[in-house]
């Protein structure tokens, strides 16, 4: 029984948008102490709406996958719809990741959104530390 979709394997095959954007509007960086897996995003943000989103990834198939998701779900996302990019939307769009391999789509979420509080924080907006999720690597 394969583990996972063909979509997985597809964005893990071809990931879209990997790379730096230098002159990046917000940047987030999320890792995961277990695996060691480490994911940035580089956001660059025109009239409240994501115009571009790349990444980079040291990390399994799967995290690979779900940053490559993520970068296309969000591009072109007003600040707002991207903030509701969450684990299990990003699981689900991939049509499901195994179990055990849950933890890599929460950090590929949680690493959009510290980009865009890195961005709102040079807007000169006030936003709160973000709680450090559990470790819920198996
Ligand atoms: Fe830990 Fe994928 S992010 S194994």
């Amino acid at each position: 029984m394969p583990a996972y979709s063909e979509k997985v394997m597809d964005h893990f095959m071809n990931p879209r948008n990997v790379g730096e954007i230098e002159d990046a509007d917000g940047i987030g960086e999320e890792g995961n102490p277990v695996c060691g897996d480490m994911m940035t995003f580089y956001i660059k943000v025109n009239d409240n709406r994501l115009s571009d989103v790349k990444f980079k990834t040291f990390g399994c198939g799967a995290a690979i996958a779900v940053s490559s998701i993520v970068s296309e779900m969000a591009i072109g996302k007003t600040i707002e719809e991207a903030r509701k990019i969450t684990p299990s939307v990003v699981a689900k769009e991939l049509g499901g990741l195994p179990k055990n391999k849950y933890h890599c789509s929460n950090l590929g979420a949680q690493a959009l959104n510290l980009a865009i509080d890195d961005y709102q924080r040079k807007q000169g907006m006030k936003v709160k530390p973000r709680k450090r999720r559990k470790n819920d690597h198996e």
